[in-house]
């Protein structure tokens, strides 16, 4: 390995005393291939099978937490007991191949998919007639709370390393944070300290689950996206608060959400910083970071860790076409790295068929872009 890559793969140890070997994150990554009723799917077992050779943390696809939320076709589901044997497969593929497992859990709020909720109501913090989407009774947030902390219960049995509060990308947690979609007046909503009551409640339920278990070891994450652009969405100063309740609960990190590392602030902070650097000096090292982002190079990698903003770096679409991207920085191979999907190459990626057939599409800018159409080709 060229020695410069030397800081990327220093251990960490985390609060509670687990070392995570190195500071290679593989991010979140729906691939819409577990089987209809949440289990592991042929072409799902296919896609993890050597994405975490070299890595220090796998974090697995959004997984359901309760019936009413299933957002994606193929989405795996920690819904139920009896999806525990299929969890348990999920984390010893991870783990097998060295890194640590850890599964996120989520809930789409408005973003649920109706047909696949077996008749249930599309249910979120306020009504939004364009998603069809109803208020939560408080009966109903009280129970969405539970199922996050169950979901936990659920992959602490099935042997995860750890979990991921997925408070991201507009889903159900974001939602009920957000002052564009949560117009509640009750006691979860109104206020940012209210707003806040159900990010918080799901983080007290996810902990009393490993404290259930008396898990010390168990892993517990939390992702969030730090800004909305609705006039009513979230600002920076929305992110500073939340960053300033989560680090003072037993977590073990918190993940920024961003498509491009160096995004800057829109509003609420000085729009001249970079969000990540701006969140990750509100933490004051109270807790680690992982930050994320089109970094599509071992150069690209090694210069956003170097920033110093984040103590661990996720890739997700340099994974997709880079399976073993840590494998081949460890020994020399750089300029193996691909930075674009060939179409040629199926066998190299292993997509399950939906992902793959949107990848050849070219219309998803969230996916990797297509051999030959790759973006700033320069910028190497
Ligand atoms: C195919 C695909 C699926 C994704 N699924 C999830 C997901 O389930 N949960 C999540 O938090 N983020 C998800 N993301 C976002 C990634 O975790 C990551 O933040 C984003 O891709 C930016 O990083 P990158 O430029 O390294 O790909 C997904 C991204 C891609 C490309």
């Amino acid at each position: 390995m060229n020695p410069k890559f030397n800081p990327l793969f220093q251990p960490y140890t985390l609060n509670n005393g687990v070392e995570i070997k190195n500071r290679l994150v593989v991010a979140p990554m729906t691939h819409l291939a577990s089987n209809d009723d949440g289990t592991l799917g042929g072409q799902e077992r296919t896609f993890i099978s050597n994405r975490a050779g070299d890595m220090g943390m796998f974090i697995t696809a959004a997984t359901l937490v309760h019936e009413s939320g299933k957002a994606f076709y193929g989405q795996p589901e920690a819904v139920r007991a009896e999806q525990i044997p299929s969890l348990k497969e999920t984390a010893d593929i991870i783990k097998s191949q060295g890194a640590k497992a850890v599964l996120q859990i989520h809930h789409g709020g408005k973003q649920a998919i109706g047909e696949l909720l077996n008749g249930q109501d599309k249910i979120t913090a306020s009504a939004d007639e364009a998603s069809g989407t109803r208020e939560a009774t408080d009966a109903e947030v009280r129970s969405l709370i539970a199922a996050f902390g169950n979901a936990a219960d659920l992959a602490i049995q099935a042997g995860f390393d750890g979990v991921e509060i997925h408070g991201a990308n507009n889903y159900l947690i974001q939602q009920f944070y957000s002052g564009h979609s949560n117009r509640r007046t009750d006691e979860w909503g109104g206020s940012r300290e209210k707003r806040m009551r159900f990010p918080l409640a799901v983080v007290e339920a996810v902990l009393a689950a490993k404290a259930k278990h008396g898990r010390d070891d168990f892993i517990v994450g939390y992702r969030f996206s730090p800004e909305e652009p609705e006039e009513a969405g979230i600002t920076m100063e929305d992110t500073f608060a939340l960053v300033d309740a989560l680090k003072t609960r037993p977590l073990q990190y918190l993940h920024i959400s961003l498509w491009d590392f160096y995004k800057k602030a829109r509003r609420g902070a000085d729009t001249d910083t970079y969000r990540i650097q701006l969140i990750h000096e509100r933490i004051g090292g109270k807790l680690p970071l992982i930050g994320v982002g089109n970094l599509y190079t071992p150069n690209k990698i090694l210069e956003a860790f170097n920033t110093g903003w984040a103590e661990f770096i996720a890739l997700g679409k340099t994974v997709m076409v880079n399976p073993d991207i840590a494998t081949r920085i460890i020994n020399g191979d750089e300029d193996g790295i691909q930075r674009a999907v060939d179409p040629e190459q199926t066998d190299r990626y292993g997509f399950p068929d939906r992902l793959w057939n949107f990848t050849l599409a070219g219309t998803e800018a969230w996916l990797p872009p297509l051999k030959g159409q790759e973006p700033n080709l320069l910028d190497l």
